[in-house]
């Protein structure tokens, strides 16, 4: 029987190999994973997440086409072109253009998950395309929460628990093992979010502007950000991390397909050279 298996903090891995080869969906809701998919919905070209700002600074290429972006205390790092706020992401701003991201807790947990077999970017904004893909996998599943400053938090951890009673409703509510930590989030998920078996975005709204980060980006005066991260649905995209670049899974595959293409014609033309 296939498991699912939720870390509430990315602190929990302590070792990136525990990752290695496995199917991992990266939970940061306020912002970061929420940041990323509207970018790549408002057409940016790639994002490329960094662990450290001197890092991001290095990734910045010397091209005007790449733009830094990321948050310190939830402000704009200085020095970088945007912050981590998703209502920035505008595509008049950062259409065709390369985003080096790096968050506190975010970017932090998807690099953290660069040796996965899948590194998946989920919200409650994409949620939907999440659990269809996870549910084509039917695999062991690993739901890495980015949490706050290696401690909990609530939001992420309700966002697993709506991505884990999405799954079951597709495979069948007995397909998956669940622990614990697995079961509480599912519980409580049903408790803050839903009615009638369905999410409800106004409860998902509420949630965010409450819990302890969702208060600290209010008295930031982020109230934008907070009522974005709570739309459920509203950008059905799925990124994913790649050789250590997210773009969107479509992206990816249509460029892998490009590349077997050459290289079937590569190998047919040397095959022809041989024959001569
Ligand atoms: C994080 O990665 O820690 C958060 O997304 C920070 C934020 O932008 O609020």
């Amino acid at each position: 029987m296939p498991k699912i298996t939720l870390y509430i903090t990315h602190s929990l891995i302590a070792d990136d190999l525990l990752l290695k080869d496995k199917n991992v969906v990266v939970i940061d809701v306020l912002r970061t994973c929420t940041s990323i998919t509207v970018a790549l919905q408002n057409k940016a070209k790639e994002i490329i997440p960094s662990e450290s700002v001197a890092k991001a600074a290095k990734l910045k290429r010397g091209t005007g086409e790449t733009l830094l972006c990321g948050e310190k205390n939830g402000k704009t790092i200085p020095g970088f072109n945007l912050g981590n706020s998703p209502y920035e992401f505008k595509e008049s701003i950062i259409r065709g253009k390369t985003l080096v991201f790096c968050t506190t807790n975010g970017t932090v947990s998807i690099v953290k998950s660069r040796l996965a077999k899948n590194c998946i970017i989920g919200s409650f904004v994409n949620i939907n395309k999440v659990v269809d893909f996870l549910s084509t996998i039917k695999e062991d599943i690993i739901i890495l929460c980015a949490g706050k400053q290696n401690n909990f938090s609530l939001e992420d951890f309700i966002c697993a628990g709506a991505m884990i009673k999405e799954i079951m409703k597709i495979v069948g509510s007995d397909y998956y093992e669940l622990n614990d930590a697995e079961r509480s989030a599912l519980t409580l998920s049903e408790c803050l979010v839903y009615a009638d078996n369905n999410i409800i975005p106004e409860k998902v709204q509420r949630l965010l502007h409450s819990t302890e980060h969702g208060k600290y980006l209010r008295s930031l005066r982020f109230y934008e950000d907070i009522d974005i991260s709570a739309g459920v649905n509203t950008y059905p995209i799925l990124p994913i991390l790649y050789k250590d670049v997210i773009k969107l899974k479509e992206q990816i595959d249509f460029e892998i397909s490009q590349r077997q293409q050459m290289k079937k014609i590569d190998l047919s033309g040397k095959s022809k050279e041989n024959k001569v």
